[in-house]
Parts: C-alpha cells; structure tokens; sequence
C-alpha cells in the first residue's frame, strides 16, 4: 500500500481512484494551503503527491522527497507550478488533467467575450449599488460579438473549443501558434494578427517564452477599442500595462480569470473601467472538477503501478 499525500480538499468522489487502488490517503481536514515548509516536511513521507496550481512544487520540494517520491499529479492542465526540469532529475513523474476541461473552460472564455464586450460587470455593479435610474438609450453601449474578428493567442484544445463557439456567433476566427496548424486562419505573426482582431482570447501555457508576452508594447499592437480576454495564466499578461491600457481607452474592455499574484489582483486592474474580473473559475463545474480530480488520481494510481499514464507531463 503507498501513502499518497492530497494537498487540499478536492470535488465529492474526486478521490475514488485511489481509494479504490487500496492507497492511503494522507489528507488534512481543513482546507488550508501547505506552507512551503509544510511541503518540504510532507513529500518525505508519501510516494505520490495529488496537489493544486496552488502549491509550489520547486525543486527544493522534489529534492526533498526524491528518495521516495515518485509522482506528483497536478490537478489542472497547466503545471508552471512545478519545476518539471527538477522533477525529470529528481526521477519524480508529473501528471496533469488535460482534455477534461476544454470545453469548460472554453465556456467560460466565451462568457468573459460576451461580458467584457456589452460592459455586464459595469452595468450590474450600477443597479445592486442602486445607481441605475432607468433605461436610457446611451447607457452602456458596448461593443457587438457577432460578426467580430476573435483573435485566438494559442489554438491547443481550449483555443479550438473556443473557436467552435465563436463560430456559432458568426465571428471571424483567426489563430496564432509558432507552428503552422494548416487550420484556415493561422497567422505566423503575432503582431499581424493582433492589428485586425477586435476580440483577442488567449490560450497559451506560462512559459519562459509566454511570461509577459502581452506587455506595454504588445497590448500597443493591439486594435484601438479591441478587448482582452484571458483565461490562460495570468502572467502571460503585464497587469500594469494592461491596467493602462484600459485607464487611457486605448482598449476596450478586459474579461479577465487569472492573475499575476493570486488571489492578490493589481489594485490598478481593480479599479480600471470596463473590466469584468472572475476568481480564477475557468475549469469550475462540478462534473470537470470532479472528473479533473479523478484524473489526476489515476495518474499517481498508473505511475505506483509501473504503467505509463495518460496524463504523463514528464518524467
Ligand atoms: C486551471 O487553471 C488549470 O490549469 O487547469
């Protein structure tokens, strides 16, 4: 029997993978984030880790554990939480969620679209706080979603999920990626892409290569009065810049769900207009939190097993 370590409480039935495999699950009863220092003394005593993009697994962490660790599985798609580089070295397996959450998350970079483009957050905020007087023909004039130019920044599963849906309101779809997809649509320039888009939604990994990718220049680029939409990582984008760029109107509006510093949000962002912020709830229905879980799980079951796992990052 291995002992695997759960780092937070995760989704009804979420654990059952493991439970079923027979391994115990150490497992605090609250749900409050480890300390780094709580990680480092917990990944001695466990040969799996089930843990959120809310824990820090550096090097120092996997170094610790290495003599007995064998796989950490990251319940989420993106891993830029765990050193992998360090992982590969420590000879620790990494596991992530992907496939799952697609079209969820697509659904709700498509509500950030449609809520940052008729200016929802702004108009709502007015009638709770009591500030709406009646309907007037000027109020809240937004921008329309049909017919617009979408700009997607990264076109793996999500970015495609999303293009589906933008096909339904009649949009013009575009895509970046380095690599040619041989999809209509893909533009090999960043920059040319962002001069004709109207809505730009971006589904990129953080990396080396994507932190800041959207910085003072960049967002320059963009179309005056066009929109961003980020439910990527919130260090793709520069928020400070951003927060310029939507306090000088040189763009539109912004939907944003990731953050540089989470949960802290650029006091800037907060207060910039025609901004419509969500807590980082991208992948939050019940059955893909559930089923993200699951996975997660049935990776740490198939690497204690000697298998290969679906889900494998790296190892
Ligand atoms: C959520 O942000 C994820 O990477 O799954």
């Amino acid at each position: 029997m291995a002992r695997v370590l759960v780092t937070r409480q995760l989704p009804d039935g979420g654990l059952v993978p493991l439970e079923r495999a027979g391994h115990e699950i150490v497992q605090r009863d609250d749900d409050r984030p480890f300390t780094h220092d709580e990680l480092l003394a917990a990944v001695r005593e466990v040969d799996a880790v089930v843990c959120l993009l809310t824990d820090r697994i550096d090097a120092a962490v996997l170094t610790a554990g290495a003599a007995r660790l064998k796989v950490v599985a990251n319940v989420a798609v993106g891993y830029d939480n765990i050193d992998v580089a360090a992982a590969a070295r420590a000879g620790v397996a990494v596991c992530n969620t992907p496939g799952v959450l697609d079209e969820t998350t697509a659904d709700l970079a498509f509500l950030l679209v449609l809520a940052a483009s008729r200016l929802a957050s702004e108009a709502e905020a007015d009638l709770r706080a009591g500030r709406w007087r009646g309907w007037g023909i000027t109020q809240y004039l937004g921008h329309d979603v049909h017919g617009a130019t979408l700009g997607l920044v990264g076109y793996g599963r999500i970015g495609q999920a999303v293009a589906r849906r933008a096909a339904g309101f009649g949009m013009q779809v575009l895509h970046h990626t380095r690599h040619d997809t041989g999809v209509t649509g893909w533009h090999a320039d960043l920059d040319e892409m962002l001069a004709v888009c109207d809505i730009v939604s971006l589904h990129v990994p953080l990396t080396d290569a994507t932190h800041h990718l959207f910085d003072v220049a960049r967002l320059r680029r963009m179309r005056p009065g066009a929109v961003l939409v980020n439910t990527s990582r919130g260090s793709v984008v520069d928020e400070a810049a951003l927060a310029a760029a939507l306090e000088d109107g040189h763009l539109f509006a912004a939907g944003l769900d990731v953050y540089e510093r989470e949960p802290d949000v650029h006091p800037r962002l907060l207060a910039a207009p025609r901004t419509v912020l969500l807590p980082h709830i991208g992948s939050a229905s019940q059955a893909t939190r559930r089923r993200m879980a699951e996975l997660a799980c049935e990776g740490v079951n198939a690497v204690l097993a000697g298998e290969r796992p679906t889900n494998l990052v790296t190892i």
